[in-house]
């Protein structure tokens, strides 16, 4: 019987939501991602902490960094990762999610989605037996926030005590940035329209955690003027295409520029999940600005994706 196809077992690490792992597996995920990096950086390569191991990849919506970063992740681990468009395997329609994900569990070590429905995630999650992981769904964007904490404590060398501020939609990086500031003791501001901010239920799970620092409103001014790193994200998720003509005329004074940046404090550096549309969210001039952190925030999709990959697959 080979690795590979041992049975599975019945603690498998689901990573789903930032709140529904514990502080602890989040760092040590942090800690496993900036190990790999730091010895891929040295050496170009690593241990093979995924070898003969087989990721699938599940894509209802579109990609460029979440689609290559995991494949180029299982590459560097030594197992392989299979693309799947919705459209190849009808999920949903030609075949139900619990019957897919029965199936893709019997051939593959790991599955990740991206989703419309968060609940098309969490059925993978429940009826896979092999490790799921939330690649993007229209409720949450954990891997990206993870990777952006990689990025903040690589800049600033701390994460607790710094103030994210969050302008623009109150949408699925929104909200899983809320989260994760709420774990990590960031203060976390957020201005957005009035109808695009984060739902309330959401805020108050959030801050059912000790210590947490939340503040909200509509003035983009007022959320950067103490913030160490002010992000922002699309007006326009995917799937709200059909919204764009409105978002683009509600959102137009949460916008990233030079302005907007100069009334925050001068350290303060720029974030974006990326893609960005350019002159809409954000100037040129923002994103291109010695303090934007855009693409090294990027790169560490790559790096803290192949971490907790490693801790799924890899035993760490
Ligand atoms: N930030 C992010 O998830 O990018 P992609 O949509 O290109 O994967
Ligand atoms: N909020 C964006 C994030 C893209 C990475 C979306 O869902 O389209």
């Amino acid at each position: 019987m080979t690795e590979n196809k041992r049975p599975p077992t019945s603690d498998k690490f689901d990573f789903v939501d930032i709140l529904g792992v514990d502080r602890a597996k989040l760092e040590h995920l942090l800690a496993v991602a900036e190990r790999l990096k730091t010895q891929y950086r040295a050496t170009g390569r690593h241990e093979p902490l995924a070898a003969h191991k087989t990721l699938a990849m599940i894509f209802e919506k579109p990609s460029l960094r979440t689609r290559v970063s995991f494949e180029v992740a299982m590459t560097h681990l030594g197992g392989a990762a299979i693309y799947i468009t919705p459209g190849e395997i009808g999920l949903g329609t030609r075949e139900s999610v619990p019957d897919a994900a029965r199936v893709l569990s019997g051939f593959c070590d790991a599955i990740m989605a991206r989703t419309f429905a968060h609940d098309t995630i969490l059925q993978l999650a429940r009826y896979s037996n092999r490790p799921v992981i939330n690649a993007l769904s229209d409720r949450s964007h954990p891997c990206q926030v993870m990777a952006d904490l990689l990025t903040i404590r690589e800049h600033f060398g701390i994460l607790s005590g710094l103030t994210l501020a969050y302008i623009g939609d109150g949408n699925n990086v929104a909200r899983s940035l809320m989260e994760a500031c709420a774990v990590f003791g960031l203060k976390f501001r957020i201005a957005a329209p009035a109808g695009y901010e984060l739902h309330p239920s959401d805020v108050q799970t959030a801050s059912s955690i000790p210590g947490f620092d939340f503040q909200a409103g509509t003035d983009p001014f007022e959320a950067v003027k103490a913030a160490d790193i002010i992000y922002t994200d699309t007006w326009v998720s995917m799937g709200q295409e059909n919204e764009k003509a409105q978002r683009m005329k509600i959102f137009t004074p949460y916008q990233i520029n030079a302005k907007l940046i100069s009334a925050a404090p001068p350290h303060a550096v720029v974030m974006h999940c990326l893609p960005a549309y350019r002159g809409v969210e954000i100037t040129d001039e923002a994103m291109d600005f010695a303090r934007s952190i855009v693409f090294q925030q990027a790169e560490n999709r790559l790096h803290f994706q192949k971490g907790l990959l490693a801790v799924q697959l890899g035993g760490q």
